[in-house]
């Protein structure tokens, strides 16, 4: 038992939230896919909450502070320098990243996206009437997999003028090195393009931290920004608030030109205050958090590989998100479909994210281990009597 008591909230509890995880399945359905964690939010994080009810605070958001507790937050423990001032506010992280694309590379450009990738990710460049060079990751010896900076590279050379980076990487739970990320400032310097990297999943890691793409080296800060929010770590998706950081004045003056306010409107009260307790008070609670996911993903790695060795999983490193292989254990390429089926649990159908997807599935990991427990079982059971 936690200090917070991860292990206890039930299905029903879960599906009275009447969010998208569990309102999309029906009632014999374990959903493990969408990513929303199903534990309760932090207290701090609630009782901020209860504060803006209270004092029904529900007229246009203003400045609470929240882009200098950002700030703070970011450096003490992702060692990222952020000037609160070159900090933006969105509604959400994707709104931003299709902003980016616009405002940092030019008009037609092509993205450069690797795959497997989060499903929207393949949507949104076209919002922007941009085609995407695919870039399939390369599996590396720990199973998470790591970027192709050939492959990179080659994109660029077809014209691409930006990447989409998700540090961590949804879905397969990899946390880059600085090693692996410093080539890809190179490339983008060598090649006028520009890093957009979505890490909202850095909270999300539970030994060592998360290497923003821009600490990794002055060329880094000046090609990128960083688009994040605490919705994902403090599971707030639906009080709709993010920001962009940005690290140069020129990329400053670059959005403030080239977007309007009204594209940027749509943070709330709620969720700004919400944000703001969670980078200031939210932090015992994550920890808690991340090692009980860590402990969750850890269960699973061993139960897979005793009663179902076919399965390969690797323990993921960041996110709360599990990438499984299920080729050898004989599923369809549509895998997350045949267990909704067979198992009725529902995870995310791996061809859902593109080149690399066919077999695979995408695990929720931030779930009471009861509920991981019976969802593996309905797993291994239905597997072995395929
Ligand atoms: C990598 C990544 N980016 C963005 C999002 C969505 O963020 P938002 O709802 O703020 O657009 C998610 C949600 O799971 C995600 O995993």
């Amino acid at each position: 038992m936690t200090q917070f008591d991860f292990d206890s909230p039930t299905a029903d509890w879960l599906r009275a939230r009447g969010t998208g995880r569990w309102h999309d399945v029906t009632e014999d359905v374990i959903p493990l896919w969408v990513a929303e964690m199903d534990f309760p939010v932090a207290p701090p994080v609630q009782a901020a909450i209860l504060d803006v009810v209270t004092r029904q605070a529900y007229g246009y958001p203003r400045d609470n502070g929240l882009k200098e507790a950002w700030a703070d937050w970011a450096g003490r423990y992702e060692g990222l320098s952020v000037d609160p001032r070159k900090v933006a506010m969105l509604p959400d992280v994707l709104t931003g990243v299709r902003l980016a694309i616009r405002t940092y590379s030019p008009d037609g450009s092509p993205v450069v996206l690797p795959s497997p990738a989060y499903m929207p990710f393949w949507e949104v460049p076209g919002l922007e009437h941009r085609e995407i060079i695919t870039v399939p990751m390369i599996t590396g010896a720990d199973g998470l997999g790591t970027l192709d900076m050939d492959g990179i590279e080659a994109a660029f050379a077809k014209g691409a003028r930006s990447i989409i980076l998700c540090q961590p990487y949804n879905p397969l739970g990899r946390v880059f090195t600085a090693q692996e990320l410093a080539p890809l400032a190179e490339l983008a310097d060598k090649y006028d393009a520009f890093v957009i990297a979505d890490e909202i999943h850095g909270p999300l890691v539970p030994e060592g931290r998360t290497v923003p793409f821009a600490t990794v080296s002055e060329l880094a800060a000046a090609r990128s920004v960083n688009i994040s929010s605490a919705s994902k770590s403090w599971n707030l998706a639906g009080l709709k608030t993010a920001f962009i950081t940005f690290f140069t004045d020129q990329n400053r003056a670059a959005w403030l030109k080239g977007v309007h306010e009204l594209e940027t409107e749509g943070a709330t009260t709620v969720g700004m205050a919400a944000n703001l307790a969670a980078f200031t008070s939210g932090q015992p609670w994550l920890d808690e958090a991340n090692a009980y996911i860590h402990a969750n993903a850890l269960w699973l790695h061993d139960e897979l590989a005793r009663q179902l060795p076919q399965v390969h999983f690797a323990v993921p490193q960041g996110t709360y998100l599990g990438w499984l292989d299920l080729h050898d254990a004989g599923l369809p390429d549509h895998a997350g479909r045949w267990l909704l089926e067979h198992a009725r649990i529902r995870l995310n159908d791996g061809p859902t994210f593109g080149p690399g997807g066919a077999g695979h599935a995408r695990i929720n990991l931030a779930t009471p281990r009861p509920l991981l427990i019976e969802a593996t079982g309905r797993m291994i059971e239905a597997i072995n009597h395929r």
